[in-house]
């Protein structure tokens, strides 16, 4: 599986906002949009494009554009905060929908909603959650994904943890991971360390510490 760390001084900015848990929800969204932005580019580089004649005032060029835009798949909650840096990126790009809760105590994820195209066969699909901890969550999802015929999903995670990584690849999926950090790795209630905190409640409200 390839990994991809977006070790940039922009990206790095913007994840140190996101840890400072002296950040209120507002500054935590607002590096998480810029940096989703950032992530997002970084993973775009791997698509594919045509070429064809556009006329500019003076003269006909060779234009560029996706041969086949991805569908955009945040994982609720926290991934809809980087649902509309992806859109502002992608204009062509369709969404599609999956929600998942993490059990306290298994930590596995809760499926509780799905909204996806039935038939994904040769549609590339660009995955976007904040955290890739133990991996459940995004291996869930993913597999919604294969299980529709999908052959190519990319995933923009801000923090990864060795763990999870590990879990993805493991999995033989056909996925790519780009990500602004792999962390050290997990605490007893696999909370990412340093990682910076619950990317939901960071966002959306509530402020626990791990
Ligand atoms: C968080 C995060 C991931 C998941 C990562 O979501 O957004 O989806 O945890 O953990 P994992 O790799 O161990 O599965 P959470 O389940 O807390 O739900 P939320 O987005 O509603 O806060
Ligand atoms: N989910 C989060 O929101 N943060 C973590 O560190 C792990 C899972």
């Amino acid at each position: 599986m390839d990994v991809l760390v977006v070790d940039h001084p922009l990206a790095r900015s913007r994840l140190t906002a996101m840890r400072d848990l002296n950040n209120d929800s507002g500054a935590f969204r607002a590096a998480l949009h810029e940096l989703t932005t950032m992530l997002v580019y970084e993973a775009a580089r791997a698509f594919a494009v045509e070429t064809f004649t556009v006329t500019t005032p003076v003269a006909p060029a060779e234009g560029t554009r996706l041969a086949n835009p991805p569908l955009i798949v945040p994982v609720l909650r926290a991934g809809l905060g980087m649902a509309d840096s992806a859109l502002a990126l992608l204009p062509e790009s369709s969404m599609g929908f999956v929600g998942l809760a993490r059990d306290e105590h298994t930590f596995e994820p809760r499926a509780y909603m799905e909204s996806l195209p039935a038939d994904l066969s040769g549609q590339p699909v660009l995955v976007l959650d904040p955290m890739l901890a133990t991996g459940g969550s995004l291996l869930h999802c993913c597999q919604l994904l294969v299980d529709r015929g999908c052959t190519d999903i990319i995933v923009c995670c801000v923090l990864s943890a060795p763990e999870g990584i590990e879990r993805l690849r493991a999995s033989g999926l056909p996925l790519r991971l780009v990500t602004a950090s792999v962390d050290q790795g997990l605490n007893d209630k696999r909370y990412i360390v340093p990682g910076l905190g619950d990317a939901g409640d960071r966002q959306f409200g509530g402020m626990r510490r791990f």
